[in-house]
């Protein structure tokens, strides 16, 4: 049975589909901090299968060792974490305290409960602003400029540390380029509760009416159109990566990273463009200073993971793009409810059952 931390939420969700969806057994530890119920509720829909649930924080220990005792856990993929990067400015001590002590926390409890084998939620951002790319899992080119960043990064040193101390792990550090899209049945997405701070889910609220113009940070920098580069992949390539990753850790011990990318980079305004011909809306911008901290360009080497994993990225940017949209339109307010209707649920399998699936 896998333990999912954090599988309430975005990619966490579509994590669990895809486990329940290869056989697997699932149980979910979420406090609902930044998600929904509602996501599992989806999730049992389509897949047919119904995860278990522990509504808890991954920093009490009581909670994960009730867990181990009750449910026969032999790996844990963990998403749990805050991830806001100017929320993590202004609040650091809560951003240390649940992504690095929640995962101290969860280590411990693994060990204890006899569980060495940990799938971790890393990020690019580990690797600073460099200048060269592609970027390798080798590549280091300073430190990362914010809270949240850093979180990743001392995440990943105290792992290493632990495999290095003890045999028995195995663990596989995923570094996320920049994770978009949807599952295509419009069902399961994207529900950030404050008002999102990442491109895509932003133009998607313009697009929909609900926000006035789409900011784009920058127009100075040394890319071909000046606006910020990165490298776009779809939720369902990341979570395939993870199961890939998976089953290399079952047959393997010690401690390993891997990037999980396409390899290509992708403009603000490239991406715009994109999506305005995919969608047939045109999206207002409003052209802003640089956003602090952001890097000019970020696109992965992901060769490790195809030579290593057998993983590859398999959709491009129309289809995250199209997915993320038809997410939007059936789902105007996340999962929350809409107002005066019945449950988002409902309206969002209405929604979807007319729009043209792929
Ligand atoms: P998300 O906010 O949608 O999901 C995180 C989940 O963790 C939520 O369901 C939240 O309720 C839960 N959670 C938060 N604090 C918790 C706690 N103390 N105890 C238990 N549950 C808690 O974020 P996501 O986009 O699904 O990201 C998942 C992971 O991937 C995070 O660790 C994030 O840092 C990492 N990551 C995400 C991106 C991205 O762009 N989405 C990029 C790189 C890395
Ligand atoms: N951008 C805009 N307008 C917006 C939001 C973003 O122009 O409203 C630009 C940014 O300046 C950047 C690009 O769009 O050039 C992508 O920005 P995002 O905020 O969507 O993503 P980031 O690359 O800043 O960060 C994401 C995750 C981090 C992760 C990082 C890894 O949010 O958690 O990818 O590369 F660490």
């Amino acid at each position: 049975m896998i333990l999912v931390t954090g599988g309430a939420g975005y990619l966490g969700a579509h994590a669990v589909l895809a486990l329940l969806e290869a056989g697997e057994e699932v149980v979910v530890l979420d406090n609902f901090a930044n998600s929904s119920p509602e996501a599992l509720r989806r999730v049992r829909r389509i897949s047919r299968r119904k995860p278990a649930l522990v509504v808890g924080d991954v920093r009490n220990r009581s909670v994960l060792d009730d867990l181990f005792k009750r449910f026969p856990v032999d790996a844990v993929m963990h998403f749990a974490g805050l991830k806001a990067v100017g929320e993590s400015v202004r609040q650091p001590l809560r951003y240390y305290d649940t992504n690095v002590g929640g995962s101290i926390n969860l280590c411990q409890a693994m060990a204890y409960a006899g569980v060495f084998t940990l799938v971790f939620s890393s990020s690019a951002t580990v690797y600073g602003d460099c200048q060269r790319m592609p970027i390798d899992e080798q590549t280091a080119c300073g430190h990362p400029t914010n809270p949240y960043g850093q979180s990743k990064l001392m995440t990943e040193q105290v792992l290493a540390s632990l495999a290095q101390a003890d045999d028995r792990w195995s663990i596989g550090v995923l570094r996320y380029f920049n994770p978009v899209g949807a599952h295509p049945s419009g069902l399961l997405g994207e529900s950030p509760k404050a008002v999102p701070s990442n491109l895509l889910p932003y133009l998607l609220r313009v697009a929909g009416g609900q926000l006035p113009a789409l900011p784009v940070f920058g127009n100075d920098y040394p890319t071909p159109d000046g606006t910020g580069v990165r490298d776009y992949i779809h939720v369902l390539d990341l979570v395939a990566g993870h199961l890939d990753t998976l089953a290399y850790l079952r047959r393997s011990s010690g401690i390993r990273a891997w990037n999980l990318g396409t390899g290509l980079g992708y403009s603000v305004l490239e991406l715009v463009h994109a999506f305005e011909r995919i969608s047939g809306i045109s999206v207002p911008l409003d052209m802003r200073e640089r956003r602090p901290g952001d890097v000019a360009k970020c696109w992965a080497d992901a060769t490790r993971a195809r030579e290593e994993l057998g993983w590859v990225a398999r959709r491009d940017l129309d289809t995250m793009l199209r997915d993320a949209w038809h997410w939007q339109r059936a789902n105007p307010t996340g999962y929350s409810k809409m107002p005066g209707s019945g449950t988002a649920a409902k309206v969002a399998d209405e929604r979807a059952s007319a729009l043209p699936l792929r």
